[in-house]
């Protein structure tokens, strides 16, 4: 492994620095990218328009503080497991989301902690963009079992041919000819892997969309103050992987 990677910080290090140094909301928008609002707003109208509906069984996979969870809060009777390795991210998310039923687990490999069949929803909303391919295909191995037939696997993803990612890649490739210090790790991956991903997994590729695509739709029921009704963009690339059979 290159020298470099090791200047790489891990999640855990990168939050503790946030908390040290801002206060509590800045830096819990912070880890997770910032925009905390209007992400928690694209995240959840992207799901409903997937079939999100009062009910589910959703898994948030590196839920971290919680933008989705924030809105997932309204369905009084959706079951939510959110997941993260950062305990400090997970509190608030608890505390931000404000509902007892919740569950908030830390993860400690790359393993779902549900019963095989009992999901509606795995999403992954910026988490494959930050871990190795190998540990992404895991993960999705893992959401195959854990998802009901017809159920889905969404995750977002940074790809080379997207003008949306193109800002990552730049940065990438400056630390790669400055080596100075990019912060944590931005993977990128390939549609043509993800397709064989999915067919070797078992899942058929419902939907591919660059993340400079205005698909999401944002109704009434989505919009918030800061974000309009209207289609968006959610700046990486979207895949969303159906287990076949519902
Ligand atoms: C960019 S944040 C996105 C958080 C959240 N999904 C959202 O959209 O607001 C990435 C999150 O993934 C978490 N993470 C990193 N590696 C992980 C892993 N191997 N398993 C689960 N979560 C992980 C980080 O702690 C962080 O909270």
């Amino acid at each position: 492994m290159s020298g470099q990677l090791r200047f790489l910080l891990g999640y855990e290090q990168l939050v503790k620095h946030l908390l040290d140094t801002l206060p509590e909301d800045e830096a819990a928008a912070r880890a997770v990218g910032g925009d905390y609002e209007r992400f928690g707003v694209l995240e959840h109208a992207l799901l409903r328009g997937e079939g999100l509906r009062d009910g589910c069984v959703v898994i948030d996979v590196g839920c971290g503080s919680g933008r989705l969870a924030t809105k997932l809060a309204r369905y009084p009777a959706l079951r939510y497991l959110g997941l993260d390795v950062v305990p400090e991210l997970l509190d608030y998310a608890r505390r931000k989301a404000g509902r007892k039923d919740f569950r908030f687990e830390k993860v400690d490999a790359v393993r779902l902690p549900s019963e095989p069949s009992t999901a509606d929803f795995c999403a992954f909303f910026s988490v494959f963009t930050h871990i190795l391919p190998e540990e992404s295909y895991v993960y999705l191995e893992e959401a195959h079992r854990v998802l009901k037939p017809g159920g889905k696997a969404v995750f977002s993803f940074l790809e080379h041919a997207s003008a949306a990612s193109r800002a990552v890649l730049d940065a990438n490739l400056a630390w790669v000819r400055e080596r100075h210090i990019a912060g944590h790790l931005n993977t990128f991956l390939h549609r043509a892997d993800l397709r064989f991903w999915a067919e070797r997994i078992g899942f058929e590729v419902a939907a591919l969309h660059l993340g400079e695509s205005r698909f999401i739709e944002v109704d009434a029921e989505c919009a918030a103050p800061s974000v309009a009704e209207g289609l968006y963009a959610l700046g990486q690339s979207v895949c969303v992987l159906r287990k076949g059979g519902g």
